[in-house]
């Protein structure tokens, strides 16, 4: 069992006491609603036992008994995924219903190996996904490039002209996962950022310093201070997204800087923090990159999530790695939340009251970053509790998905 974070999940939710003498409601005898935090148990249900000593009095001179009023269900524009890993073959196969079922459209990354660096080869990547989703369902896979340091102008221009790519994803080479191909020093990609900035074309930014002396916890934080900064001031007009941002130093950064620089959040980096790392041993399925931080940064990251601001939006970072590449001595760094994101995402508004701006940072914000529409379509969610499965097949290999075998509160309804 996770010990801590996930305890959060299910923590708290925001409840509302008001008179319930018939005819007499709260408001017109003078007395506010009470807003209540109350324990949610596990089963989701919420306590049953009554959250007041007594209910606030009402002028009949009645005693009002506190009837409680429970956010039940959400319903909310079509969210989408603006970072998720698909992968190839096999595991596209398996895991690309999953993001399909939960969002509209999704930024695809492109560290593939080999690594999708030209138009054609998001394009011929893109109709490999189509290609994998079951017949009918409706999914549109918003592709992008892999910056390299052989990425020219051309590309950026090609890029531009090609309606499904949307934007270009700079890896620190060897940061994390299939990173090899990625460029040492983003600055020294002087014409392909200046090219990028006068098209208007997105940087997606892997933000962590690869110098070896750098403390893994403190990856993000040395980018953010060393790298970003210069970034900006050479290239103010530059649209960035600090992707999976994971510290209180990433958020700070971003809210400071001008509107044109944005930050996705995972459903993990809300949910956790690094002890989930360590609970009872070693938890590999709990290990990605950027690493989970400490508690405090994981608040940081829960107040930008749930602040309405335009600059925080859903990205999963959905990283899925068969069990055997995950549980060895050098396991792969990537969690698998595609299963459950919207659900993770859901129980994390909900333990600080927010679920009201859940369409904000899931459905909108993105959206009007990349200057692309709304959903009109709607999905709900509700509080229902379901159990994760164990894992799932993927031909002779397993995929553990986050929370595998955990109760879940909350549930997209589809
Ligand atoms: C990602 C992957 O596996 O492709 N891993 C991860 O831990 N998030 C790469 C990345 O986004 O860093
Ligand atoms: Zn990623």
């Amino acid at each position: 069992m996770w010990v801590g974070e996930q305890a959060a999940l299910r923590e708290t939710v925001e409840r509302v006491a008001d008179c319930n003498v018939p005819g007499k409601p709260a408001s017109s005898g003078g007395k506010r609603p009470i807003a209540r935090r109350t324990r949610v148990w596990p089963d989701g249900q919420g306590c049953r036992l009554p959250a007041t000593k007594s209910g606030p009095a009402c002028d009949r001179g009645a005693i009002a008994v506190p009837r409680l009023t429970v956010i039940d269900a959400i319903e909310l524009a079509r969210p989408d995924d603006w970072h998720v890993h698909l992968r190839d073959g096999e595991l596209l196969r398996a895991v690309v219903g999953h993001t399909a079922r939960q969002f509209g459209r999704a930024i695809v990354m492109p560290n593939l190996r080999p690594a999708v660096v030209t138009v054609a080869d998001a394009l011929a990547y893109r109709d490999r996904i189509l290609g994998a989703l079951a017949p009918g369902v409706d999914f549109q896979p918003l592709m992008t490039l892999y910056l390299t340091p052989g990425t020219t102008t051309a590309d950026v221009e090609a890029a531009v002209r090609a309606p499904h790519v949307h934007a270009i994803k700079f890896y620190p080479a060897g940061a994390t996962t299939h990173a090899e191909a990625g460029v040492p020093d983003v600055l020294a990609c002087s014409q392909v950022l200046r090219a990028m900035q006068h098209h208007g074309l997105p940087l997606l930014c892997h933000g962590e310093s690869i110098d070896p002396h750098v403390d893994v916890f403190d990856r993000e934080a040395t980018f953010v201070r060393e790298t970003l900064p210069r970034l900006i001031d050479a290239y103010p007009g530059l649209r960035i997204v600090l992707e999976h941002v994971t510290t209180a130093e990433g958020v700070a950064a971003v809210e400071a800087a001008p509107e044109n620089v944005a930050a996705t959040i995972t459903a993990h980096h809300l949910a956790y923090d690094r002890n989930a790392m360590f609970a009872g041993g070693l938890r590999p399925h709990m290990y990605c990159l950027p690493v989970l931080k400490r508690a405090h940064h994981r608040a940081e990251l829960v107040r930008a999530a749930t602040s309405g601001s335009s600059k925080f939006f859903l990205g999963t970072d959905s990283a899925p790695h068969l069990r055997g590449a995950k549980e060895a001595s050098c396991g792969c760094a990537g969690i698998f939340t595609a299963h459950a994101a919207l659900e993770f995402y859901a129980g994390t508004f909900a333990s600080v009251g927010a679920l009201d701006r859940l369409e904000q940072f899931a459905s909108r914000a993105g959206a009007e970053f990349y200057g692309l529409p709304v959903a009109s379509e709607r999905v709900r969610l509700g509080r229902e509790a379901w159990t994760v499965p164990a894992k799932y097949d993927v031909g002779d290999g397993e995929l553990v998905p986050l929370g595998a075998g955990e109760s879940l509160p909350w549930r997209l309804l589809v």
